[in-house]
């Protein structure tokens, strides 16, 4: 289950991530045209939960950004919640938890006439909104790569050595990275985490592994959750 999107891409998921943490107040528009048309009529079941595809892939792409520009600064930076609003990691995967999450993602929410929550529903458009909510439901759970830290950070500093023309078992750390990531468990009950070792592990497959991507991936990914 390997996917084949611009290697690039995810070099460029870290950087707009941190650019955009505390985004613009306005709802910033996402460009979705590489994914799959839903239909008008709003749907209450994710379209593109998936388990490994590549419109899955893509749709985590561009949640990553379209939820770090619009929903982090008060969900919180990569959905781990800082108490200023709920932790949306933990809302079901399954139809339960994607009918609640789209009213709210159309309608925002307002008490006593006051907007805790803009509605995002016209101005992103539904497409915006699964992907959105695709990235958020693959989170890993806190604390799912603690035992695998140590290991990660030795993977990472020979991924760099690999970069500038060292040697290494590419095969060998592609399987070891694509096994801690199938240790790693989303708090939605989503099948797959879209965790740091997994796209590190997507990043060194294929015909053109990209070792900086990858050990930069860790880097940023193993600092975000210490
Ligand atoms: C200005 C702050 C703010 C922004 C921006 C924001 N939210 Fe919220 N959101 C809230 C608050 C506050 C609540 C809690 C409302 C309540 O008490 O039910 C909430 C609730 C939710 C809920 C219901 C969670 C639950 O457990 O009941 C979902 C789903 C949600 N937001 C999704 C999003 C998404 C997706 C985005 C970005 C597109 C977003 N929100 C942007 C403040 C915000």
């Amino acid at each position: 289950m390997m996917f084949r999107l611009p290697l690039a891409t995810f070099g460029l998921i870290a950087t707009t991530t941190m650019a955009f943490a505390h985004g613009d107040v306005a709802p910033q528009p996402m460009d979705t045209d590489t994914l799959p048309d839903v239909g008008e009529e709003w749907l209450i079941e994710n379209p593109y939960r998936g388990q490994g595809d590549d419109v899955w892939k893509t749709a985590i792409e561009i949640g990553d950004s379209g939820y770090n520009q619009n929903c982090a600064r008060c969900h919180g930076l990569g959905v781990v919640s800082g108490g200023l609003a709920p932790d949306l990691r933990y809302l079901e995967a399954e139809e339960y938890g994607d009918e609640w999450y789209v009213e709210r993602f159309q309608t925002g929410y307002t008490q006593n006439g006051i907007t805790k929550m803009p509605a995002f529903g016209e101005l992103l458009g539904q497409k915006a909104a699964w992907a959105i909510r695709t990235y958020i439901e693959t989170r890993p759970d806190d604390g799912e790569l603690d035992d695998a830290t140590p290991r990660l950070i030795q993977i990472r500093d020979q991924l760099k050595a690999m970069a500038d023309g060292g040697d290494g078992d590419v095969a060998a750390l592609q399987a070891e990275l694509s096994s801690i990531a199938e240790t790693v468990e989303t708090g939605s009950g989503a099948p797959i985490a879209d965790s740091v070792a997994f796209r590190a592990a997507y990043l060194i497959g294929g015909d053109e592994p990209n070792f900086l991507a990858a050990a930069e991936a860790l880097t940023i990914g193993l600092s975000a959750t210490n």
